[in-house]
């Protein structure tokens, strides 16, 4: 057992008596074997959480602060270690690897400076003569132990957008990563091993998707944060309808070009942004770029930017730094994505460039003209598949961007404050992004969405108001 890599049980490393396997998604090597725990094992983490949260959540601000400061600082000594790691169980490209470990560094620095600044909100209660000499403090604290359950395609930042907002308002917490990519989950845990948080505070469980209803289920874990599929998430919801279910599910990003965005230049800047935001990580980002609506005086023009910033992206070997496009995370994945394709074309679709696929990896593909029930309009493609269409003006543009299940962000390219407003009332998104593409994420702002999309908001500070609830403290017998 000495090559297997232990999962982490109240912040001790542990084994159980099974394995899996993790595979890379650019050639089927086996890049790691990993313990599974058994079932008294998920019992020990879980009874450890219960115990250690009313110490956790009275630990002083600094000593919470420090331990998320020292995994942030950890996180970018060790960068290329990790990097290297993500792109091997992911099949991410080794550069958007890197771009993903900064971040989780940055995570973990916001946690520990808003670990200093959450506090509290006083409100006069003297406005009325029964409140005379009273106030009252409202404070937040955690509504209890959190199972975080976090999917492959960002295996350690989606992991630090549980764990760091978690520990910073000192709620115990119980990770459990995607099977496919669970070692930056794992090392994670060797970094937060590094820290003097109490026994129980946070357990990395590779627990199998199959196994974890229990973990759902479990009374005393009364916050169930899912980052994941919109079918899985909603099913946690539904089997759990009394716990405080935070849900980040997924969405099928759109592009509106205004009408006034034709400045010299702008064209080829907003179809760079659109090719590389659609292909990076093969489109495996609930916020890549998957429809474009362009007005349809810019549309010939800007289709052609596309297609020549499409074909100038490298795909081929994660590992290679100069790789922007790399494999889907399997093989089934990729196929799937190819008969979506394939699909929108039978209806009448053109396929303007791409639609090849060996192996895990698919060409970067470009349609035009779908038919609005296609998949590929409709669903979460999460694949690097961009469908581009011409639009009359900005009414018609807004519309179609809302016209979808999903609400998660939204990109409008315009030179015009009056349309930014606009777009920012009527789209129907957790966010707008003004001049840029619907992928443009900074991991402390509030980040999630509506519709299909989910319900509570990540985001370091927006998270820690998810995980904790008020509690109002009323003084009585003041002289104010
Ligand atoms: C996601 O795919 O939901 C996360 C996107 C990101 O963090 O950039």
């Amino acid at each position: 057992m000495a090559d297997v890599t232990p999962f982490w049980l109240a912040g001790e490393r542990a084994r159980g008596s099974s394995t899996f396997e993790v595979r890379h998604p650019y050639d089927g090597a086996v890049v790691a074997t990993v313990a599974e725990p058994e079932a008294d094992q998920v019992e020990r983490a879980v009874a450890a959480a219960v115990e250690v949260a009313p110490r956790l959540s009275g630990l002083p601000a600094h000593v919470r602060a420090s331990a998320l400061a020292h995994v942030s600082k950890e996180i970018a000594r060790r960068g290329d270690e990790l990097a290297r790691l993500i792109t091997a169980e992911s099949g991410k490209p080794l550069t958007w690897a890197r771009a993903e470990v900064a971040r989780a560094s940055s995570t973990f620095r916001w946690g520990a400076e808003e670990a200093r600044r959450f506090a509290g909100e006083l409100t006069r209660l003297d406005t009325d003569p029964t409140g005379d000499g009273r106030l009252a403090l409202t404070r937040r604290f955690p509504r209890g132990p959190v199972l975080g359950i976090t999917p492959f395609n960002f295996p350690l930042n989606l992991v630090a957008h549980k764990v760091a907002p978690a520990l910073a308002i000192g709620a115990p917490i119980i990770v459990k990563p995607a099977p496919r990519t669970p070692l930056s989950a794992l090392f994670l845990g060797d970094l937060l091993a590094g820290t003097d948080l109490p026994e129980g505070s946070w357990s990395v469980l590779t627990v199998p998707n199959d196994r974890v209803g229990g973990l759902v289920a479990d009374p005393r874990l009364p916050v169930v944060s899912f980052t994941g599929s919109g079918p899985v998430g909603w099913s946690i919801r539904d089997a759990v309808p009394r716990k405080h279910v935070v849900l980040e599910l997924g969405g099928n990003g759109a592009v509106l070009v205004a009408p006034d965005f034709h400045a010299p230049g702008d064209l080829a800047r907003a179809a760079g942004r659109i090719a590389l935001f659609a292909n990076y990580q093969a489109g495996q980002s609930c916020i890549a770029v998957q429809r474009v609506y362009a007005d349809h005086g810019l549309y010939g023009e800007l289709l052609g930017e596309i297609v020549t910033a499409v074909r100038a992206l490298r795909d081929g070997d994660p590992t290679d730094p100069a790789t922007d496009v790399g494999p889907l995370v399997d093989v089934a994945a990729a196929e799937r994505v190819e008969q979506w394709i394939g699909e929108a074309v039978a209806a009448g679709a053109t396929l303007v460039c791409g639609g090849t696929r060996t192996g895990a990896s698919l060409a970067p593909t470009v349609l035009t003209g779908v038919p609005d029930a296609a998949r590929v309009v409709r669903e979460e493609v999460f694949g690097p598949v961009i469908v581009v269409e011409s639009v009359d003006g900005l009414d018609e543009g807004l519309a179609r961007i809302n016209d979808s299940a999903f609400g998660l962000q939204a990109g409008v390219f315009t030179h015009d404050l009056g349309t930014a407003f606009r777009a920012h009332r009527e789209l129907v998104v957790g966010g707008v992004v003004v001049g840029d593409v619907p992928s443009y994420r900074a991991d402390q702002m509030p980040y999630g969405g509506t519709k299909g999309s989910g319900i509570g908001r990540e985001g370091v500070r927006s998270a820690m108001t998810d995980l904790s609830e008020e509690r109002v403290l009323v003084l009585t017998g003041l002289d104010l």
